[in-house]
């Protein structure tokens, strides 16, 4: 039988843009889904495709009982709740980034008393450390490796900010109830994720929105030069429900693709596709930009996932704005993008 049917499975933060695509896929493998979800930033809108299929909580995952609730019967927890935005967000939201260690503690907790048979956890190429991530020499493009983030060796912990702590955090928690309790679990390190359903804090939608509203002199923030590696959320999806089946000893592994695209280059991509071109563009270096270079060495993630992302940045894109077009109204989104590109 499938790994996945009739398999009873909790998404925490389902109603996100990558928990829904991740519920819709686990739906469609067999599984029986639970979201739990308190619907701070997720929308029930996001479920649309499997909201009859699945059974819905909502609710505050820092409340123990609630959790406790949750993870009834529960065999596979995928935990993706998480106060998180884009750069805008979490900049801007310290705090807020670092009380996601108490959510992890509380779900990690929760799922060994229920006895759980595994945890994937929704971690980030945030853990690693920034120094590694700076403008490249000699054109050497840098590809980060699972093990250059690692709290117990000196030298290999300096995360991006306090969203990045808390995820190294979180790691680092799930790996000692794997030790402790055995707990089997698996940190998904999830790059630069974008798709239908995002929301404007990160950075493909904000470029889209901008063209979208036909914003001229158009805003970058930064000076472009900067480049992640974008990674289509169906692939996010596939590479979480194939860590959650192969890894089991509380290690962590690239999700992510090994392209390297700059932020011009992809805003080029966008008038090219859009058909807007804007008089002038306005490269804003007051704003945040995060990281220099940022892109997935995939090495482990291909011997061990036996996989790696199937989507070029190209066809995904293409897909995310007829998504962002087909759905958004010009009058509703043009008057607030100011706060959309900051508040999840
Ligand atoms: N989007 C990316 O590029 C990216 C990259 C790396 C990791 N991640 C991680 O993936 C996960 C999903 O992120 P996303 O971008 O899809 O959207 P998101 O950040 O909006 O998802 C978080 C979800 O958790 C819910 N939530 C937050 N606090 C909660 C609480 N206390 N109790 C219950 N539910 C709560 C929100 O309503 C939302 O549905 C997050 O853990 C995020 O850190 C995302």
């Amino acid at each position: 039988m499938d790994f996945w049917t009739d398999k009873k499975v909790l998404v925490t933060g389902g109603a996100s843009f990558i928990g829904s695509h991740l519920t819709d896929r686990l739906v469609n493998l067999g599984a029986k889904a639970r979201v739990a979800d308190d619907l701070s930033s997720g929308a029930l809108e996001n479920l649309h495709e499997s909201i009859d299929r699945i059974e819905f909580l909502q609710g505050d995952l820092r409340d123990r009982d609630f959790t406790r609730r949750a993870m009834e019967d529960i065999e596979v927890v995928f935990h993706l709740a998480a106060c998180h935005g884009g750069r805008g967000f979490i900049d801007t939201h310290p705090a807020d980034c670092a009380s996601n260690m108490v959510l992890d503690g509380i779900v990690f907790d929760e799922a060994m008393k229920a006895k759980v048979d595994r945890v994937c956890f929704a971690s980030s190429a945030c853990v690693y450390p920034t120094q590694l991530q700076v403008k490249p020499t000699n054109g050497n493009m840098v590809y980060l490796k699972e093990e250059w983030a690692n709290p117990f060796e000196q030298g290999c912990a300096f995360s991006d900010g306090e969203y990045g702590w808390a995820k190294l955090m979180g790691e680092m928690s799930l790996k000692a109830y794997n030790k402790q309790y055995g707990l089997k679990s698996v940190s998904c390190r999830l790059f630069t994720v974008y798709g239908e359903r995002e929301n404007e804090t990160h950075a493909v939608i904000a470029l889209i929105a901008k063209a979208f509203v036909k914003m001229d002199p158009y805003e970058i923030w930064g000076d472009g030069q900067q480049d992640r590696n974008f990674t289509y959320v169906g692939d996010i999806a596939d590479g979480m429900i194939r860590a959650a089946e192969k890894i089991t000893d509380g290690s962590a592994i690239n999700i992510g693709t090994a392209e390297h695209v700059k932020i011009i280059d992809s805003a080029k991509m966008i008038f090219e596709e859009s058909g807007f071109n804007p008089t002038s563009i306005n490269f804003d270096t007051s704003k945040p930009v995060g990281v220099f270079s940022r892109a997935a060495d995939l090495t482990r993630t291909r011997s061990v996932l036996d996989w790696e992302p199937q989507t070029s940045f190209k066809e995904g894109l293409r897909k995310t704005m007829k998504w962002y077009y087909e759905n958004k109204d010009v009058a509703d989104v043009a008057p607030r993008l100011g706060i959309l590109l900051t508040e999840r």
